[in-house]
């Protein structure tokens, strides 16, 4: 036993069926700052994140790649786990949906659910699209149609094993009413659930599927997945080791303390899962606490709207501290905002290089001129200093006043105040003139050493924000680690009196706002042309030409039919080549076409498109192609030329 207190505080997991964006870091930098705040007062921290890897979507997208899930989940994991370690998060605990022991603990907490008789066997009602083998709602089409594919949807029912949600409508809105919890906040959102979700009427949740096979099997029903939200809100306690072998820290971290998470996904959390818990007759997680949305040109940046910022250029070209103060400070308590870079830049410019980066430099570049590095010990008090050393004794529990409320951009803001009242301190006290006469030393450096300890305490308070860059103001302004604990940041006079400073390098430099937009631009737009082809082509308008006249007996000699494709794979080692697997009407073929910069092997399954069968095969990269797709070669790109509505692969076009 430490004697410490457990803290434990969760990220979602998030689906691995696109690589992370600015999005996930603003959840994951908001708990690894509250995990390194607990650890630094002294809690014994569990900090949890992970990957949600089951499901049809990501048994699809591995299907387009062709591969297998496994294969394809863990590349973007591997994506995850490295921006992470790249923004300096202090994670406890990753959780993969994939790992042995959550499948197994997930299989146990459904026959638990289902042997207490919340779980029952019944029939999902949906809307089918045949070619795609996919259930959805009636809510999830787009006009009428298949939201994946666009074809007609039909009618069908599933089998399925359904959750009693619905018996627990009094006990959560007695839950999410109840003022003295603050079970989920902003508070703005409770309303939204209990007038939107439990009032309307809860209805049962279906948690299990058969249209697919990439999740939990249901252990005494094998044709059954695990569908979504049992699966992925149970990692909370699998990680800990309910059910499972593998940990023994249930008894210690549940029940958490906050579960973050953006506003999309309250509804689960607070709704669903605290359903989950009371059914299993276990403790109610402390806090559900649901964010913003970092937005980009208007929209949720996200990865189906592709609209997403790649972290690791923005932490390369500014820095992770820069990053992480940028996304801290920026997003607003509960509500939406806005990501620009040029608004990151002024940001990194206004507080960190003026407001924090001078106040050190100037600070310990006046005790080296003036005092050769070390301050003397005489110290003469003056009615000015009160003021600013009234802010910076207040300063540690106005932080954690907000921090605790999770409204961390306000504690930020807290502590930037204090700098920019450090530096208006400079300006009145002007340590330039008090250096020029003796009898003024012993004020001087009371001026300078009243400086440091602000900058001290700022920094201290500011490093769950910024832990790579705050040990370098420390080892400027030479304070020690002692010097630098949380507790400290609540005394007054904790340096030595006697403190050298040191040179250093600038700790965050000035970065030349336009020349940076152009700069940065050209980056995000050859990336751009990386992901998406067609982008920025197309400015001129095309020469068009027509060939010599033919004869219809000519025309006649193409033999041009429709054919389904099966199946498509990138070729190896070729930047260009699709290899298609073609259902032909007769018996099927192979046929090589050189578009895969302007389509992914994936997009093109089941598609019915134009090809020449009469045309002599011939070999490319050792493959033979039989054939050849009709394209039309447009200023945006190779566009495939498909038939409309249903047609029989091998009917010939006239
Ligand atoms: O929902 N702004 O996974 P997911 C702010 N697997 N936060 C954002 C964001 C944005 N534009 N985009 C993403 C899932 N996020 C489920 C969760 S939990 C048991 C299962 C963050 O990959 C934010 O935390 O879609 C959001 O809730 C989460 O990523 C959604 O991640």
């Amino acid at each position: 036993m430490t004697g410490k207190i457990p803290f434990y505080i969760t990220t979602p997991i998030y689906y691995p069926s696109g690589n992370p964006h600015i999005g996930h870091c603003y959840t994951t930098l908001a708990c690894d700052c509250i995990a390194r705040y607990k650890r630094m007062q002294g809690f014994d921290v569990m900090f949890l994140t992970g990957t949600d890897e089951h499901g049809q979507k990501i048994e699809k997208k591995a299907l387009e790649e062709g591969i297998s899930p496994q294969a394809y989940v863990d590349g973007i994991v591997a994506n995850f786990q490295r921006l992470w370690k790249r923004i300096g998060i202090t994670y406890d605990r990753f959780i993969r949906t994939t790992d042995d022991y959550h499948v197994e603990s997930v299989q146990k907490i459904f026959k638990e659910l289902y042997d207490r008789g919340y779980i029952y066997k019944s029939e999902y009602v949906g809307k089918y699209c045949t070619p795609d083998e996919s259930f959805w709602t009636e809510s999830q089409l787009i006009d009428g149609k298949c939201p994946d594919c666009g074809r007609e949807v039909v009618d069908a029912r599933e089998e399925a094993y359904f959750f009693r949600l619905s018996v627990f409508s009094d006990r959560l809105e007695a839950l999410l009413t109840d003022e003295t919890k603050d079970f989920l906040e902003p508070a703005s959102r409770v309303n939204e659930m209990v007038n939107n979700f439990i009032k309307p009427g809860l209805e049962d949740l279906c948690v299990s599927r058969t249209s697919f096979t990439w999740g939990v099997p249901v252990s005494f029903d094998d044709k059954h997945v695990v569908y979504v939200w049992i699966d992925a809100l149970s990692n909370y306690i699998t990680a800990l080791g309910y059910l499972n072998e593998k940990y023994d820290d249930f008894d210690k971290y549940w029940p958490a303390d906050i579960h973050m998470m953006a506003k999309e996904i309250v509804r689960f959390h607070s709704i669903i899962w605290p359903a989950m818990m009371m059914a299993l007759d276990l403790p109610l997680p402390k806090k559900i606490y649901g964010h913003g949305w970092i937005t980009f040109n208007g929209s949720k940046m996200g990865k189906s709207t592709g609209n997403v910022i790649d972290p690791f250029i923005l932490a390369d070209r500014y820095g992770v501290d820069a990053l992480r103060y940028h996304l801290l400070r920026e997003m607003p308590f509960g509500a939406d905002c806005a990501f620009s870079n040029e608004m990151m830049i002024q940001r990194i410019n206004s507080d960190l290089a003026n407001d924090l980066g001078n106040l050190v430099s100037r600070t310990v570049a006046m005790v080296i001129k003036y005092f050769g590095g070390t301050l003397p010990e005489e110290r003469e008090p003056a009615p000015v200093d009160e003021e600013l050393l009234g802010m910076s004794d207040a300063l540690k529990a106005l932080v954690e006043e907000n921090f605790e409320n999770l409204h961390l951009s306000v504690a930020i803001a807290e502590v930037f105040k204090v700098i920019s009242r450090a530096n208006k301190y400079i300006d009145e006290t002007a340590p330039w003139v008090l250096a020029k006469e003796d009898a003024k030393k012993a004020r001087l450096a009371s001026v300078l050493y009243n400086l440091l300890e602000t900058i001290r305490i700022a920094s201290t308070l500011l490093s769950p924000v910024m832990p790579n860059t705050m040990p370098e103001v420390w080892r400027q302004i030479g304070a020690s680690p002692e010097d630098t604990q949380w507790a400290k940041a609540g005394e007054r006079d904790v340096l030595r009196p006697d403190v050298t400073v040191s040179k250093g390098d600038v700790i965050f430099p000035r970065i030349d706002l336009d020349k940076e937009i152009d700069a940065l631009n050209q980056v995000l737009d050859s990336q751009k042309k990386i992901d998406n082809p067609q982008a920025g082509a197309g400015a001129e308008i095309p020469q068009v030409q027509v060939k010599p006249e033919i004869a219809i007996e000519d025309f006649a000699k193409i033999d041009l039919k429709v054919g389904r494709v099966i199946s498509c794979e990138k070729v190896p080692k070729s930047d260009k080549l699709l290899c298609i697997q073609l259902d032909d009407g007769m018996g099927g073929r192979q046929i090589l076409s050189g578009i895969a910069e302007y389509y992914k092997a994936g997009d093109l399954i089941g598609k019915q498109v134009v090809f020449i069968a009469n045309l002599a095969p011939r070999k490319m990269r050792g493959l033979e192609s039989c054939g050849m797709l009709l394209c039309a070669d447009s200023p945006e790109g190779y566009k495939l030329v498909t038939v409309d509505g249903i047609c029989s692969p091998g009917a010939e076009i006239s």
